[in-house]
């Protein structure tokens, strides 16, 4: 009658796919039990990490169970206990790994009644009341797991895309907060076909080379020429993280989610390693303090 979960941070955009790609990460996430309770309804019981709401529908794991609920007819409810490590304004899915948790843990009580598609559609509600706006690039892969590419939010569709089996992700957070919501009232409404061109090759790039295993054109394809130009300036020492990672093996590096977390993908976990090592040192030389990562993905 109850579950105990791991809900995966995850990186959305990827550099050049912005609103469709994401990958999921292993080895940060939050815990989250979720146990039917004799009380109808959803009740947050528990929330450990972050000051967050306890009132489900202000709730991002709440408004994301109601989704769900309302589909069901049942005579008992659902209690929600969320043990926060992913820190709100991270930029590594923090909201989507909460929307993600309580739903996926409610439909294996149910005997799994919801496909992974159904779950993000419930999952995008919860998003929603965190972005103000309906996007499931973080959601989709902390369902799926590995890589994933959001087709169509609406009827929402999702793609797996495979990855080669020694890609590794070197994730820095500094620890500045950075809102997605006005990280997206940034940007400008309409691209010039110029940088449209360049942002499809690149993206048409990236997934060719997942599929292919190809990691020089993984690294050749990781540009943004879109989103990056204007977020990459509300984060303290963006360049040198990007540059320094590069220098020190990655394949090349980007803004994770929104923002402020920097990711980097390396071939092999000695890459990833030696990339985490040159990109502490940028921060370490600053006041700003941080957490960094290395997951495979
Ligand atoms: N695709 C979204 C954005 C992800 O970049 O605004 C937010 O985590």
């Amino acid at each position: 009658n109850e579950i105990k979960i791991f809900s995966p941070a995850t990186v959305a955009n990827v550099s050049c796919g912005f609103d469709v790609l994401g990958f999921c990460l292993d080895s940060v996430g939050d815990n989250m039990v979720i146990r039917k309770s004799g009380k109808k309804g959803i009740h947050i019981t528990k929330i450990e990490g972050f000051d967050l709401p306890y009132e489900t529908v202000s709730n991002v794991a709440g408004v994301s169970a109601l989704a769900m609920y309302d589909k069901l007819d049942v005579d008992f409810g659902f209690e929600i206990e969320i043990y926060k490590n992913i820190k709100p304004g991270s930029g590594i899915g923090s909201s989507a790994a909460s929307a993600v948790g309580s739903v996926f843990g409610m439909n294996e009580l149910l005997g799994r009644p919801f496909n992974r598609t159904q779950l993000t559609q419930f999952a995008i509600k919860g998003e929603a009341l965190a972005s103000k706006c309906e996007h499931a690039d973080n959601l989709a892969p902390a369902i799926f797991g590995g890589f994933t590419l959001v087709k169509s939010i609406s009827p929402l569709e999702i793609l797996n895309i495979p990855s080669p089996n020694n890609l590794y992700a070197t994730i820095i957070h500094p620890q500045i907060e950075i809102k997605t919501s006005e990280a997206r009232a940034i940007l400008p409404n309409e691209i010039p076909l110029s940088k449209a061109i360049t942002q499809w090759a690149n993206f048409g790039s990236l997934i060719h080379a997942l599929h292919t295993n190809d990691y020089e054109l993984i690294g050749n394809s990781l540009n943004d020429v879109v989103v990056e130009p204007y977020r990459s300036k509300l984060i303290p020492h963006f360049d040198d993280v990007k540059t320094e990672a590069i220098k020190a093996g990655a394949l090349g590096a980007g803004i994770s989610g929104s923002g402020p977390s920097i990711f980097s993908l390396s071939k092999g976990l000695v890459n990833a390693m030696n990339v985490k090592e040159a990109i502490k040192n940028v921060y370490s030389k600053t006041e700003i303090t941080f957490d960094i990562h290395v997951s495979k993905i």
